[in-house]
């Protein structure tokens, strides 16, 4: 990271991945086939909540600060008693064999080189065995696209625990397709309820957290029903279009349940001020994921790991900025709400 920072201050220039995110996409659009950048891109319907995501951000401004040493910064953050390097985790992306033959692994791999958590997609194209195998070392945690039929929950659960992942991320927004891309025959519609968690407390003794969390009623419930943690996210605008942004509904979702379990947020990440207004917002850590996967996609593994390295240096800047030495004084007075978003 030090590195990412020296060279990026000496040449003048933060990796342009991160401080342009346009251009980021468009080198991803030359690179990438276009059925799998087309996939990627796109966000359901009109794409209004994918567009709500990226201008919720514009609302609210760091407040800078001066004469205030912060060398050296420290971005660590600790989750469910593990201290984790960065704030920033990789989102569970699926089917990554679309934009790269160095797919699941090396978005893990780049992940790990700068310990930023990876999270492997139950829709992936790396098993379970195979991405840890491959990419042993960094933290991994699994997401649980829930199967109606319990046996494969439970084996799903049992070889994720058994090979080492540390945390549950249940996606709760994807019962069925909301994108352009949904084809009736999809058909899988799992009709699950709170209750049901019970049983999966019962196969993961772990960390579970549950993502697409939009509300204050569901993260009640969620605490409720004895989950660790939420993730405040829409899918990246790819579920329900017209649904709120979700930088609008984490500060309400952090003050009601943020002391009780681990509030965390994605859906439009693209800069280091973004992170930080999020974690100021009350997120504990923030996801993302379009982003890598156009590094990916333009570069293999070292092109992930560019957008990642270039996203936390942007990041650790930023901080150095407001005068913020460590993520725990990211609070939301360092933010202004404005009123001429641009
Ligand atoms: C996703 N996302 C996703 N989420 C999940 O829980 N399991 C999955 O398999 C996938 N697959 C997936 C594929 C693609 C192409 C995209 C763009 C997204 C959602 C993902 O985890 C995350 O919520 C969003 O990507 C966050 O928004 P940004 O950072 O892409 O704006």
């Amino acid at each position: 990271l030090k590195q990412v920072m020296q060279k990026g201050l000496l040449e003048g220039q933060l990796p342009a991945v991160t401080t342009n995110p346009n251009l980021l996409e468009g080198m991803a659009r030359n690179a990438m086939p276009k059925n799998g950048f087309d996939y990627i891109k796109g966000g359901a319907g009109e794409s209004a909540t994918m567009d709500a995501n990226r201008l919720a951000f514009r609302q609210w401004k760091l407040v800078p600060r001066v004469l205030t040493p912060t060398n050296p910064r420290d971005l660590s953050v600790t989750l469910f008693g593990k201290k984790y390097d960065t704030p920033l985790l990789m989102a569970p992306v699926g089917v990554q064999s679309l934009y790269h033959d160095d797919k699941e692994v090396g978005t893990a791999n780049a992940c790990a080189a700068l310990g930023v958590p990876f999270t492997l997609s139950t829709a992936s194209s790396t098993g379970i065995e195979e991405l840890v195998q491959k990419s042993p070392a960094g933290p991994k945690w699994f997401q649980l696209y829930w199967p109606t039929d319990e046996d494969i929950t439970a084996s799903l659960l049992r070889r994720a625990k058994a090979n080492g992942y540390q945390t549950l991320v249940i996606t709760l927004d994807t019962w069925t397709l909301g994108e352009k891309f949904a084809e009736r025959s999809h058909g899988g519609t799992p009709d699950h309820g709170w209750e049901h968690l019970k049983l999966l407390r019962k196969w993961w003794d772990g960390p579970i957290v549950l993502k697409g969390i939009m509300c204050v009623e569901d993260a009640e419930l969620a605490v409720q029903y004895g989950m660790d943690g939420v993730i405040v996210s829409n899918h990246g605008g790819r579920q329900l279009d017209g649904a709120v942004a979700t930088l609008d509904v984490l500060p309400d979702i952090a003050d009601a349940v943020g002391d009780r379990i681990t509030v965390m947020f994605d859906s439009g990440v693209r800069t280091g001020a973004d992170i930080a207004k999020a974690l100021a917002l009350g997120a504990k850590a923030v996801f993302v994921g379009r982003p890598v996967v156009y590094g990916l996609g333009i570069n293999g593994t070292a092109g992930a790991q560019a957008v990642l390295a270039g996203l936390l240096a942007d990041l650790d800047l930023g901080l150095g900025f407001a005068g913020i030495k460590r993520i725990s004084e990211l609070q939301r007075s360092r933010l202004r709400r404005v009123r001429h978003p641009g």
